[in-house]
């Protein structure tokens, strides 16, 4: 076993099971079940964690790359009377293009990439359409219902039948290798509680809107065929990742939520977030939320091809411990700053679109909290062909010799920060039609 994977066992098994952390853990009890389920996910985020995190991100250039030629190709093809496709970024280019995919949807499951590759969701499952937007029962759910789907204990492929407004009246707990996929119907998780992703892996969440999240008191709540437990209240976030890993998040818009958009914490692990776009909230992202929980260690997580809009405050994101790719995002207008964090986590910032707040004092992309800078001096903090505009501006930090060597290695650099625009231009809930491209 790799020496951080030793390490997350050392430290997240025994802090969770002595519920240390239990204000951030929703459970009241943990019950012999729920104690497995904590162990058995941390051997999973073990495995997914992957030992060379800068061949991913190369990798990961190398398809942005050639995403954008094909991209370049067809355009040309369709000046000379081909047919165009408009998706310009690889996880898109995996699937929009392609008129059949809503007679194959599955095929979704083979399109993560970044940290998140790998993330299958229900892939290989059966499909259950959602035929239900109520949630009135939190032990036995009703067929047909959200609920009932996520607590299923085999892979399934979630879709709607129409379009819905769901209001969950508590957070919905969802159980291993489910995707919750949205294309080709509007579907709102609204006005009620999140989505709660705990102990468990290989999740797809797409094509959905979250919005209005609030906090909600817990109680008896059902996570899974053979079991239920007591939760205490929710705190509003609109997607909780906890102890999970291979968790991919894509084509999501979010937005006012009571705490976070989407937290991720306790050594979660293989997650990408990318192509979601994110409105009117103050705490955006938390990647890590405790600088004690050195189990983060393991966390590694690309943040691709999305859109950070109005009304955003901080935290896009804030990272802690571990490796954080961030690439092509699009950045307008912050109200105090973009990407922060705290001990020593290693951030690539890479062909992002900052555009600062006209606000003097708020146009540093960075921000590490309260920590002087003979400490900060060490965290590898590093800027990559990213376009900084009114007056935007990045402190970068660390000792970058090993990781540039380890990236020169290979030709194909993170596409500029001019292209962002062009990669991001369809990010959140996409409005699709079946048997036509998305
Ligand atoms: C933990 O993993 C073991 C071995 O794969 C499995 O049999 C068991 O059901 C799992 N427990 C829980 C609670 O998920
Ligand atoms: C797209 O094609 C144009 C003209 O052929 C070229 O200048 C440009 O560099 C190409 N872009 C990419 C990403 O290949
Ligand atoms: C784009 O077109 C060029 C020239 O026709 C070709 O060499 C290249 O392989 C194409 N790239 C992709 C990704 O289709």
């Amino acid at each position: 076993m790799p020496f951080l994977g030793l390490l997350a066992f050392v430290v997240v098994v025994p802090t969770v099971l002595a519920g240390t952390y239990r204000q951030d853990i929703g459970i009241a009890h943990l019950d012999r079940f729920l104690q497995e389920r904590a162990y058995n996910a941390t051997k999973f985020a073990v495995e997914a964690y992957n030992r060379n995190p800068e061949s991913a991100i190369l990798k990961f250039n190398e398809q942005i790359q050639e995403s954008l030629e094909a991209t370049n190709n067809s355009t040309r093809r369709k000046l000379n009377g081909g047919e165009r496709c408009m998706a310009t970024n690889p996880i898109d280019r995996c699937w929009r293009c392609k008129s059949g995919w809503a007679k194959n949807r599955q095929a979704l499951g083979e399109c993560a990439r970044g940290f998140g590759e790998g993330t299958t969701g229900g892939m290989g499952g059966c499909m259950y359409v959602v035929t239900d937007a109520s949630d009135d029962d939190m032990l036995n759910p009703k067929k047909g219902t959200l609920r009932h789907a996520v607590i299923q204990d085999k892979p399934l492929w979630i879709i709607f039948k129409r379009s819905m407004i769901i209001t969950l009246k508590q957070e919905l707990i969802m159980n291993h290798d489910k995707t919750i996929d949205g294309r080709g119907v509007q579907v709102h998780i609204a006005y009620g509680a999140g989505i709660t992703i705990q102990f468990v892996h290989n999740i797809i969440i797409h094509g959905i809107r979250i919005h209005h999240i609030v906090p909600k008191s817990g109680g008896m709540i059902r996570d899974s065929l053979g079991h239920y437990g007591f939760r205490t209240v929710s705190d509003g976030d609109g997607i909780s990742i906890f102890g999970a890993s291979r968790v991919w998040v894509d084509h999501v818009s979010l937005d006012h939520c009571s705490d976070g958009l989407i937290d991720a914490i306790m050594a979660s692990s293989a997650l990408t977030i990318s192509n979601c776009k994110f409105n009117h909230h103050n705490d955006v992202m938390l990647l890590g939320a405790n600088d004690n929980h050195r189990g983060d260690v393991i966390m590694q997580v690309t943040v691709a091809f999305n859109r950070f809009g109005k009304g955003l405050v901080q935290r896009m994101p804030t990272c802690r411990w571990g490796f954080f790719h961030v690439v092509n995002n699009d950045y307008n207008k912050w109200e105090k700053y973009a990407i922060g964090g705290s001990r020593n986590p290693i951030i690539i910032s890479q062909g992002n679109r900052f555009r600062a707040p006209d606000n003097v004092h708020a146009k540093e992309v960075t921000h590490r909290d309260h920590y002087p800078r003979h400490v900060w001096k060490r965290w590898k903090w590093r800027s990559v062909n990213d376009l900084f505009l009114n007056g935007a501006f990045f402190v970068a930090s660390g000792d970058h010799s090993e990781i540039d060597q380890n990236l020169k290695k290979y030709m194909v650099q993170a596409k500029d920060g001019s292209a962002v625009g062009q990669l991001t231009r369809y990010a959140g809930m996409l409005r699709c039609t079946h048997a036509r491209p998305c």
